[in-house]
């Protein structure tokens, strides 16, 4: 009689270590799966300052007419190009489709998304393909042998 009861009483205690380990188990694999998702989410407390001016590792007289380059524009991609008449110009270089980077075709004397071939003219306009939205534009001066690029006030 006594046996059988120490034998249920140590069969009761297996079950309860067993219930504790799997619940515990349960929830440290809840926790290590929607901890990480929920700090991906959740945006940083300080937002990365917005860049308003920069100075592209660029001379004007590096620029030829007809042709861009690409500069970052603080932690963005940007575009420099000079059109055929020789005016300096600048935009982003982020696709307002689906945001992959843009590029000057000087064969086709305009800029264009190699992505879903989307094209934007010497204005930033979107012309042709999918992207819904011009380029934002930004400001361009020439200070010494700098070209200075600026967001719009
Ligand atoms: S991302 Fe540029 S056309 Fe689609």
């Amino acid at each position: 009689m006594i046996a059988a009861k120490t034998e249920k009483s140590g069969a009761s205690t297996r079950r309860r270590f067993i219930s504790w380990l799997l619940g515990t188990s349960l929830s440290a694999l809840v926790l290590a799966v929607f901890y990480p998702v929920a700090r991906y989410i959740t945006p940083p407390a300080t937002a990365e300052p917005a860049t308003a001016t920069v100075t592209p590792p660029l001379r004007p007289d590096e620029l030829l007419p007809n042709s861009g380059q690409i500069f970052k524009f603080g932690s963005q991609p940007g575009i420099l190009i000079r059109t055929p008449a020789g005016e300096l110009r600048a935009f982003t270089a982020i696709c307002t489709h689906l945001g992959c980077t843009v590029q000057y075709r000087p064969d086709l004397g305009h800029i264009w998304c190699a992505c879903h071939n989307g094209h934007f003219d010497l204005n930033g306009i979107n012309i042709a393909g999918p992207p819904p939205r011009p380029l934002e534009p930004y400001v361009v001066n020439v200070r010494g042998d700098q070209i200075v690029v600026s967001k719009e006030a």
